[in-house]
């Protein structure tokens, strides 16, 4: 994890908010080659959940909501977690941190005496409050959202209808979510600002359980597909007493976070949240969620399966599993599609005009198709193929004389250090295919 920390840092990746004053707890930035994995990440989870399905549609919904959404769904009375404060230094803990628990008793960190006083265990809301308005009062009081989850609900019948989409089928969403979390910590694992991909697909309820499987083996799959290792990822199936008090069945996706010392941990949830959402929204707001089956001719409230993750603690997943050492070199062996960098054009020599040109226009070229292309001419070659292996850049190119003759290019594989020659009109449907 401190390589990984250190790397994200050294290249941009990411940088602790606020940093020039010490830091805000829990709250990170991306960094310009952060930006480009995140919306990576994004984009593959996009495609993947909406645009190459014709089952699913899209929705922004915004972060603030009216204060009844949050009574509705549940949050207001039961968004909580286990707190518990050291009575010696008032430092606070989510009550379930078993290991950061036990690490504060050792030896009390500001005063160094072993000796340390729990409060009772009490519940704390993870909701950031804030105001609508110019008045800070009770009446206009609101959350910032800690899901997503809800601003598909309460659109619900505006998607039905203006859109022509028939049970079962989902509404997915990127966005940020707010957690005012105890204990953060993991670097991205645990923060208090993130960004989240949910989707809510609508089903039938006698086809929930078949839904259910369906998400959670494609979702299973989609991390497979894009490269991390079957080894680190599992689905695990949660015991009824760990799961939300409506929810019909919850899987999650488990990571081998190199931090979680006995076993996986949570990277994404796969939820079946039966009707408890719709009916609880229509409850209060007096509006008729269900659904009418045209074939079947009946009304229901339909049943959610819902897949939910955060962007943050999913790119950390992905950076952990690319991350190798070996033969003097950091690598990061990302997928390509993930890659923030697609391939790096490099003069061999920077003082020789006619490689440059030559590299520059192959830059240029290269950069109208796929965007994120670099080009270095600092250094020698070495160093050049160092810093693009670290940040996961699959393939580097690099002009030499023998491309002034022949029109053709070395293109050096970063995970098998191969060169091979390549045309250089072939170029951009090389990089493309593999
Ligand atoms: N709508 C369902 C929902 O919010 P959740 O299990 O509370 O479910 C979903 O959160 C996902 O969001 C988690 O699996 C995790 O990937 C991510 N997540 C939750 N809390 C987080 C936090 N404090 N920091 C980073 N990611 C978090």
């Amino acid at each position: 994890m401190e390589k990984i920390v250190a790397l994200c840092k050294r290249r941009g990746f990411v940088f602790q908010n606020s940093e020039i004053y010490g830091g805000l707890n829990g709250v990170w930035d991306l960094g310009p080659l952060g930006v480009l994995l995140a919306n990576n990440i994004k984009r593959e989870w996009w495609n993947s959940v909406v645009l190459s399905r014709d089952d699913v549609v899209g929705l922004d919904s915004s972060i603030l909501s009216h204060r009844r959404v949050w009574e509705a769904s549940g949050h207001i009375a039961s968004f909580t977690d286990p707190l518990i404060e050291c009575k010696i230094c008032h430092e606070r803990f989510k009550a379930d941190l078993k290991k950061e628990i036990e690490e504060h008793a050792k030896t009390h960190p500001s005063t160094g005496s072993r000796q340390v006083a729990w409060t009772d265990v009490k519940k704390f809301n993870l909701m950031f409050k804030t105001f609508v308005g110019p008045l800070d009062n009770e009446e206009n009081k609101t959350y910032l959202r800690p899901e997503t989850a809800q601003g598909i609900f309460i659109n619900f019948e505006n998607v039905l209808s203006t859109t022509r989409v028939k049970i079962p089928f989902g509404i997915a969403q990127i966005g940020k979510g707010f957690r005012n979390e105890i204990t953060t910590g993991n670097f991205l694992f645990r923060v208090r600002e993130f960004e989240m991909m949910e989707l809510e697909y609508f089903v039938e309820p006698d086809t929930s359980k078949k839904w259910f499987d369906y998400w959670r083996q494609e979702r299973l799959k989609w991390y497979l597909d894009l490269g991390i290792k079957k080894e680190n990822i599992k689905l695990v199936d949660l015991p009824k007493e760990d799961i939300a008090h409506y929810s019909k069945g919850t899987t999650e996706i488990w990571y081998n976070w190199p931090f979680i010392a006995e076993d996986f941990g949570e990277l994404e949830g796969v939820a079946n949240r039966g009707d408890y959402d719709l009916k609880q929204q229509s409850k209060y707001s007096g509006r008729d969620l269900s659904y009418f089956d045209d074939d079947k001719k009946k009304r229901y409230v339909p049943y959610v399966i819902e897949p939910s993750v955060g962007v943050g603690r999913m790119m950390l997943a992905f950076l952990i599993d690319a991350y190798s050492e070996g033969g003097n070199r950091v690598v990061l062996k990302l997928h390509p599609k993930l890659s923030p960098i697609k391939a790096a054009v490099f003069p061999l020599l920077a003082n020789k005009m006619d490689l440059v040109k030559l590299a520059r226009n192959i830059y240029d070229n290269l950069k109208s198709e796929f965007g994120s292309i670099a080009f270095d001419d600092r250094g020698n070659i070495g160093k050049r193929y160092f810093y693009q292996d670290e940040i996961g850049t699959p393939y580097c190119v690099t002009v030499d004389f023998q491309s002034l003759e022949d029109q053709t290019v070395t293109v050096r594989d970063r995970d098998t250090m191969k060169q091979e020659r390549v045309r250089i009109d072939k170029l951009s449907s090389f990089i493309r295919q593999e």
